[in-house]
């Protein structure tokens, strides 16, 4: 069977995925979309003189929609960074922008007979995965956003560093909007089979500290290097995988919750139909509201954004 993926929105992270992808054979067919034609070109020119040094074909693609009809996978990373760059510490900054650039894609989308899974990584993600959703009518479980994906990443990182491990070795998970409303859930991450509660005693961590650098981990990135790229295409390309091969795997991603009313990262099981079934955390009363302090947030915003596309 013919695995086809769609990335639309080639900037720095969409290149940086197609990239992963072409590289390791994810796909036979890759349908590269973006608005700045010349430079998309030059970026399938790229791709294309790297297939003869790699170990897999795959074919590509340019700008047309109408290849998306039978894909398996769209990848939205369409955006403008530029506009992030500003004092705020803020995704909203560039959702005026992306409000209207993913309505334009998503009518696209849906007018090219595409059926399969999307998966969102545009900012802010869980407006922009809730617009998708709307947009393309597609079924809620065909619409995922990679939500604290990433930032779960990020907080394996920031605890695996204080106990001298791969990050791998940490699990658990962060929660609720991919941006300043989420947290860590403590009471999920574990180290070495030790609960995290139980290590910080032992070893003295303060766990509000810790959660704040998973959080504002992304812009370190960004006031690095004016853009973030890997951490998010390999999220996003994982994604993918998990949907192209029906893994059935428990992932964070931003899902719709239908007891919150909204799109907002909590462990969902995902696979080719997208999610598959929505786990169930034993969470503390704590994380309880600060999950709830989230959803509201992400309603007003997604409100916000719908009354602004009238
Ligand atoms: N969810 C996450 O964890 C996460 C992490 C990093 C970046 N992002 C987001 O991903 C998006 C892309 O980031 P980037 O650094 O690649 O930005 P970028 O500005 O480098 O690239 C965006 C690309 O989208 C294209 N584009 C814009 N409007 C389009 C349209 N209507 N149709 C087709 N293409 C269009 C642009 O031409 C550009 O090539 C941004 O919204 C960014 O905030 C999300």
């Amino acid at each position: 069977m013919t695995r086809k993926i769609g990335v639309i929105g080639v900037g720095h992270v969409g290149s940086t995925a197609a990239h992963y992808i072409v590289a390791n054979g994810f796909a036979d067919d890759l349908v590269l979309i973006d608005k700045n034609e010349e430079k998309l070109h030059a970026d399938v020119l790229d791709f294309q003189d790297a297939l003869s040094n790699l170990p897999f074909h795959t074919n590509i693609i340019e700008n047309d929609y109408s290849a998306l009809a039978d894909a398996d996978v769209i990848i939205s990373a369409v955006g403008n960074i530029k506009l992030q760059d500003t004092p705020k510490v803020d995704r909203f900054v560039e959702l005026p922008f992306t409000r209207d650039a993913v309505s334009e894609v998503a009518q696209k989308i849906k007018e090219s007979g595409f059926h399969g899974v999307i998966i969102a990584i545009t900012n802010p993600v869980d407006v922009i995965t809730s617009l998708y959703q709307k947009i393309t009518g597609l079924p809620k479980n065909q619409v995922i956003g990679t939500g604290t994906l990433l930032d779960s990443a990020r907080m394996k990182r920031v605890v695996a560093e204080k106990f001298d491990v791969d990050p791998r070795s940490v699990s658990g998970y962060n929660l609720g909007e991919h941006g300043n409303s989420q947290f860590t859930a403590w009471s999920t991450v574990k180290v070495m089979d030790q609960p995290m509660t139980k290590l910080a005693k032992e070893n003295n961590l303060d766990l509000d500290e810790l959660d704040h650098d998973s959080k504002y981990g992304g812009w370190l990135v960004f006031h690095g290097k004016k853009y973030t790229s890997y951490g998010v295409a390999t999220a996003a390309v994982r994604l993918a995988n998990t949907v192209l091969s029906d893994a059935h795997t428990e992932l964070p991603v931003s899902n719709f919750r239908e007891e919150y009313g909204v799109y907002l990262s909590y462990p969902a099981i995902v696979g080719r139909q997208g999610i598959i079934k929505q786990c169930q955390l034993d969470l503390t009363d704590e994380e309880l509201d600060k999950l709830q302090n989230s959803a509201n947030f992400i309603k007003e915003k997604y409100q916000e954004s719908l009354d602004a596309l009238k």
